[in-house]
């Protein structure tokens, strides 16, 4: 065997898939970490994904076998590595898994010789050192091993049910909790006695000694909900090989952290940190954990403080901690991202095409990290010394995950550093706690339980408002009042009333809920908001203005017709406006919130920059380009995969059934609930009115259609007509008249400030001239009409300068505020004080003063005080010179 680091993981990536390109495979692309349109699962945690649908019979390929290498994530979900990452030598949050498939094509038998050549006919790995392990039932994989492969039959391990369950098993292997599974034959790697540990199967086989390096499933059932396994249409293989085992292996190491990638990324690391001990624990959670942000982040997930994006933000943070360990306290993360595209950029060409969005978006939360990280590693120190330093109190878990933004997870990580615990059931407690006190909080509508009884018995209100605003011959099925049902309302009641069928709109997808009134004969119920309550009933809610009403009542309903239409216009703009930031700022452009009101529209999207203000015109003008193309809003029911594959746009990490509704327009196709215009140009005028920023990464721009944007545009130009009108020109000339304006006013202050100066000088030059002798030092003590502090300290210098031995205080009197400058030069400094005459004068004007011996200033308000106290000063130098 080459025991060499010849075998670069970028060698073996390739001769893997050369080897199964030999034997008919087609070569597929890595699918992204999130699994297409798979609710069942968090990240793509294994090769088989991205097939998942050809196991099940849903989707047919060309070519039956398949090869790939897959970036794989094990973090969250049912396959979750993230608590072992850093402690062990071959775990990761991110790896990469080589794969080959038979979509019923090859079973067993081929499976395991071609294993068997790879590894020991082009590796070269010594045969005596593999071992193989089969499910405890499948005979068939046991003899293929003895009888086709040769292999010894004490090196042929049976493994049973051993995870407390029927298939419950190392060598059953599954997907998920549901989905394809079946059983597999896993191959064993002996790195030799010199490491600790024992075979599959014994009591010490969690050692380092025996490392499974391959996997072979069988896969044979789709597991059901409810545990049982129904039969898969043909039986498949699906194999999992980890790059970074074999890669160890190949390269003669142990761990695989001593695999070429990991140390070029560590050797970053430790440069970026300044850390010379190139074994330290923290640099190694730095290099797993950069690999799996980068490729998250690449793959359309950004931090956020749920569902995949709090994945990421947990990775990114517990990495952070690990910099913040070593020392550094400057953001360092996003710097490694250049090394690791250098390093798998060839393998993985979308990584190096989005370098600069991974950095921005790693930099953004390292940044917000930094905001607390380091008072909250104070906290916890000061919460480790209170609790005597064995368990960590829930209370203060969640203070440190609420205010510090620890999560969890990165709170027992530090609390197991120093051997204690974290009581999750007391975090889970504070947790829930603090939801409670938000929903009682939380109002109206949106807010609103509905019982849980009442929910098992209605039927799910159907929507009539698609088509039509007005319906006849609608059922109250509940009246709800203070969130409970009640028999009837009278007139002058608030409540929320519950019908079979409704035309109005409840609130979802960011459209706003219908407004409108309910009728019967002498009945009134004007409707104030409409909202989805338990997501399937529209709540009507708002008070009944005439009548009794009663559950059982039969109404009409009519929706507030100008209303909605204005809604829809800026539903479908909104629509538009998406497209146009992807196609001009990029497909990294993802909606993060929706606002559709009749007055208006807002949009959050993920972006790193303030759209510039050349982007927001260009902008502005394709959306108004696709209004007056005037395209036709299609609308269309149709299944998930067939949306898909139309390039529909879904919103991410958002459920939705079977039956999806896809609405397009022009090159916009996006899945969505809410009411359209009919055609594009009804639009009539798109404008843009607001960008912002609302959180790290996240920017919202604010919008109007229709007659709402003409009568911006038109109150913009009464704006610019009044303000021609001012300067006495027309609009068009606004700029330079103004522009004129402006230089004019610089013109005329340079004027004043010399005119100023010019004041100033012909009047220190008449005080200098009325200077009084006191033993032999000149005093002025002057009152100066409307000079400044800064006019006032050009005076004195003058005066000091011509007057040598002197005591001055100038009054720079304006608006009835004193400016007071006091100085003292020649042979009378250190006899009299600057400071001290400052605050003699300042204190008879009810101000104060003070600085040095030579110059002082200070300020006090105009009045008779000021002349007396002025006329004093000659006295007061005097009593100074000659004291007694
Ligand atoms: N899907 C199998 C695994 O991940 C090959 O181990």
């Amino acid at each position: 065997m080459t025991t060499s680091s010849q075998y670069t993981t970028a060698r073996i990536r390739s001769e893997f898939l050369e080897f199964f390109r030999g034997k008919g495979h087609e070569i597929v692309p890595s699918a992204p970490l999130v699994p297409a349109n798979d609710p069942t699962l968090l990240f793509t945690n294994s090769g088989m994904v991205q097939f998942k649908d050809v196991f099940l019979g849903a989707e047919k390929r060309a070519n039956p076998r398949a090869a790939d290498v897959q970036r794989c994530l094990r973090a969250g979900g049912k396959h979750n590595d993230l608590d072992s990452v850093g402690y062990t030598a071959r775990h990761h949050t991110f790896f990469e898994m080589l794969g080959n498939w038979s979509f019923g094509d090859y079973f067993k038998k081929e499976a395991i010789a071609w294993a068997w050549e790879l590894l020991t006919g082009v590796w070269k790995l010594p045969p005596e050192r593999l071992l193989a392990t089969v499910y405890h039932t499948d005979d068939e994989a046991y003899a293929i091993w003895r009888d086709q492969v040769g292999l010894p039959g004490d090196r042929i391990i049976r493994i049973g049910d051993n995870k407390g369950a029927p298939f419950a098993s190392d060598n059953f292997w599954q997907m998920a909790d549901t989905g394809p599974c079946g059983p597999c034959t896993e191959i064993f790697y002996d790195h030799g006695p010199g490491y600790a540990g024992g075979p599959p199967g014994s009591p010490d086989e969690d050692g380092d000694r025996f490392i499974e390096i391959w996997n072979l499933v069988f896969m044979q059932f789709d597991r059901q909900p409810d545990g049982t396994l129904v039969p898969l249409p043909a039986p498949c293989v699906d194999t999992g090989m980890g790059l970074e085992r074999l890669a160890a292996v190949l390269q003669g190491v142990h761990s695989n952290y001593e695999i070429d990638l990991f140390q070029a990324l560590i050797g970053e690391a430790a440069a970026l940190t300044g850390t010379r001990d190139l074994q330290n624990k923290s640099l190694r959670v730095i290099a797993d954990h950069i690999r799996a942000c980068s490729f998250l982040v690449v793959d359309g997930v950004l931090p956020s403080n749920e569902g995949r994006g709090y994945v990421l933000r947990r990775i990114i943070r517990r990495a952070l901690r690990h910099g913040w360990m070593l020392g550094t306290r400057e953001p360092f993360f996003h710097r490694l991202v250049a090394t690791l595209s250098a390093l798998m950029g060839e393998a993985y060409p979308e990584l190096p095409a989005k370098q600069e969005l991974v950095e921005k978006a790693l930099l953004a939360e390292e940044e917000r990290f930094a905001e607390t990280l380091d008072a909250g590693m104070r906290i916890f120190d000061d919460i480790v010394e209170r609790s005597g330093g064995k368990v960590i109190p829930g209370a203060d878990a969640f203070r440190l995950y609420d205010t510090y933004g620890f999560p969890l997870d990165l709170t027992q990580d530090i609390a197991r550093e120093r051997g204690m615990e974290v009581d999750t059931a007391g975090f889970d407690a504070a947790m829930e706690k603090q939801r409670e006190t938000a929903r009682a909080a939380g109002k109206f509508g949106g807010g609103v339980q509905l019982p849980a009884d009442l929910v098992a018995q209605l039927q799910p209100t159907a929507f009539l408002g698609y088509d039509r605003l007005q319906a006849e011959g609608l059922s109250v099925l509940a009246i709800l009042r203070d969130g409970r049902p009640v028999e009837s309302i009278q007139a002058g009641e608030e409540a929320i009333v519950i019908l079979d069928r409704t035309p109005f709109y409840g609130e979802s997808g960011g459209q706003v809920g219908d407004t409108g009134e309910l009728h019967g004969l002498d009945t009134r119920f004007a409707v104030a908001d409409t909202q989805k309550l338990a997501g399937q009933f529209h709540g009507h809610s708002g008070r009944l203005e005439a009548g009794v009403l009663r559950r059982g009542d039969t109404v009409s309903g009519s929706v507030d017709a100008a209303r909605r239409a204005a809604t829809v216009l800026n539903h479908s703009a909104t629509h538009l406006l998406h497209g146009a930031l992807r196609g001009l700022l990029g497909t990294h452009v993802a909606q993060k919130g929706s606002l559709v009101a009749p007055d208006r529209l807002r949009f959050d999207f993920s972006h790193f920059q303030p759209v510039t203000a050349e982007e927001l015109a260009e902008i502005e003008r394709r959306v108004n380009a696709e209004v007056r193309a005037n395209h036709p809003v299609v609308i269309r029911e149709m299944g998930m995969q067939e949306a898909m594959d139309a390039g529909a746009i879904a919103l991410f990490g958002e459920k939705y059934g079977e039956r999806v509704r896809v609405v397009a327009m022009g090159d916009s196709v996006e899945l969505c609930g809410g009411t359209h215009v009919g055609r594009t140009g009804e639009i009539g005028l798109f404008k843009l009115v607001s960008e912002g920023g609302v959180s790290a990464g996240v920017r919202r721009v604010e919008a109007l259609t229709g007659q709402a944007a003409l009568d911006h545009v038109a109150q913009e130009e009464r704006r610019l007509r009044d303000a021609a009108g001012l300067l006495g020109g027309t609009t068009a000339d606004v700029a330079d008249k103004l522009k004129a304006l402006l230089e004019r006013q610089k013109r005329l202050e340079r004027e004043i400030e010399l005119h100023k100066a010019k004041a100033a000088s012909g009047a220190t030059a008449d005080l200098a001239q009325r200077a009084v002798d006191v033993d032999g030092a000149k005093v002025v003590a002057a009152r100066l009409e409307g000079l400044d502090a800064k006019a006032l300290r050009d005076a004195m210098d003058r005066l000091r300068q011509q007057l040598g031995n002197a005591v001055i205080v100038l009054a720079g009197v304006s608006d009835g505020k004193v400016a007071l400058v006091a100085g003292v030069a020649g042979a009378v400094m250190g006899r009299v004080k600057a400071g001290e005459l400052v605050g003699f004068v300042a204190g008879r004007i009810g101000g104060k003063g003070g600085g040095r011996p030579d110059m002082a200033q200070g300020g006090g308000q105009d009045g008779p005080g000021l002349q007396e106290a002025l006329a004093e000063v000659p006295a007061w130098v005097a009593g100074k010179l000659s004291p007694g």
